[in-house]
């Protein structure tokens, strides 16, 4: 993989940063995705999803209104690139200010994975699509 040398190390101080490795996969009756927007994406994006998020302040550019890509996109969700841009492993070093401040979501997922019984791929792939079903649902008319 091309960027092996520095994406994991940037998943892995993510980790360690928040906490996150020791979050279990949500079971039952919870809102999977909205638990784990609240987990991962909330700090940044903000609790409604609007970009207001506390950790703003930290970033060259601001986090992205996550309630307005349907809108954006000309009315139509924008399910592959939003895919792509929370995955992130094709484009790490993609942004608009040729840094990324996303944390790379693919790799997380797949580190969190070995604390579970499951493939990594099929884990991280699973924890996307709860994410983006979430996503969906948060958009303005
Ligand atoms: C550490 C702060 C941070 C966290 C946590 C974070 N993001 Fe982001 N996100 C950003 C920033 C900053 C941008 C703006 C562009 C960039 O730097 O990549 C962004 C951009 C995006 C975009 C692109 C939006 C567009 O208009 O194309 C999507 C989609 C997105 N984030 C989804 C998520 C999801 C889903 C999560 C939780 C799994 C998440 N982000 C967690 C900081 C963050």
């Amino acid at each position: 993989m091309k960027h092996a040398t520095t994406a994991p190390s940037l998943a892995i101080s993510w980790l360690l940063m928040t906490g996150l490795g020791s979050a279990g996969a949500a079971q039952g009756g919870v809102d999977f995705g909205k638990s784990e927007f609240e987990t991962s994406c909330a700090s940044c994006h903000g609790a409604s999803g609007k970009g207001d998020g506390v950790r703003f302040r930290h970033f060259v550019s601001p986090p992205a209104d996550l309630t307005t890509l349907t809108k954006r996109n000309g009315g139509v969700f924008p399910f592959q690139r939003v895919w792509d841009t929370v995955d992130g492993r094709t484009e790490v070093e993609n942004g608009p200010h040729g840094t990324r401040d996303m944390p790379v979501w693919g790799l997380v997922y797949r580190a969190q994975a070995q604390d579970t019984p499951h493939p990594p791929d099929w884990y991280a792939r699973n924890r996307l699509a709860a994410l983006l079903d979430y996503l969906a649902r948060i958009q303005e008319k």
